[in-house]
């Protein structure tokens, strides 16, 4: 079986441990946890199934001159990448009730910018589940990767992130 890299950040945060919940459901040894503080965008090459998490936190994203996000200096060089016949899946974190319209917005982000790198992006989830107005994570009615939201619904999580990962491992051919 192929190992997956599961490249996420913040630290310590809801990212972090919804990174950690994925890491399970793929089984010990499965899949390796990286956090992206600090690291090497390059190193996404040593992996052919990828999993990306991140959060939307208001103003910040990938054009973005914050520099207390800890994605900042990762995204920063990932434009040098060779993602091609890759497989990636991208989880993100946010709030449908205190942002509706811009729930999960960096999804969409995530995918526009990983997308031209080659990457073959996997996972696509109905939005049925949630209740929002609008969100920058749709493509064609669906959201491209898993919305997770700790802040109004972390009784469903776990659910999302079972029936995710088990999409996952039929796309990543397990
Ligand atoms: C300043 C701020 C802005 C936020 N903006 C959004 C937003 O635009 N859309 C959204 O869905 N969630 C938004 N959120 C909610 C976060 O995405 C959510 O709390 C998430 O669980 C944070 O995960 P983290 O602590 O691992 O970064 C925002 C949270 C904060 C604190």
């Amino acid at each position: 079986m192929a190992k997956t890299g599961i490249f996420y950040g913040p630290e310590k945060g809801s990212v972090d441990r919804v990174a950690h919940m994925v890491a399970k459901e793929f089984g010990e040894g499965n899949a390796d946890l990286i956090s992206v503080k600090d690291k090497d965008p390059k190193l996404l090459e040593n992996y052919d199934k990828i999993i990306i998490g991140v959060s939307t936190v208001g103003m910040t994203n990938w054009n973005s001159e914050h520099i207390r996000n800890e994605w900042d200096s990762f995204s920063a060089g990932i434009d040098k990448v060779n993602l091609k016949g890759k497989d990636v899946a991208i989880f993100c974190l946010g709030d449908q009730v205190t942002y509706p319209e811009h729930f999960v917005d960096a999804l969409g982000w995530m995918y526009d910018k990983l997308k031209p790198l080659g990457a073959n992006i996997v996972g696509f989830v109905d939005p049925d589940d949630y209740d929002f107005t609008d969100s920058e994570g749709l493509r064609n009615g669906k959201f491209v990767g898993l919305p997770v939201d700790e802040d109004t619904e972390p009784e469903k999580t776990e659910e999302r992130v079972k029936n995710w990962v088990a999409m996952l491992k039929n796309d990543f051919g397990f």
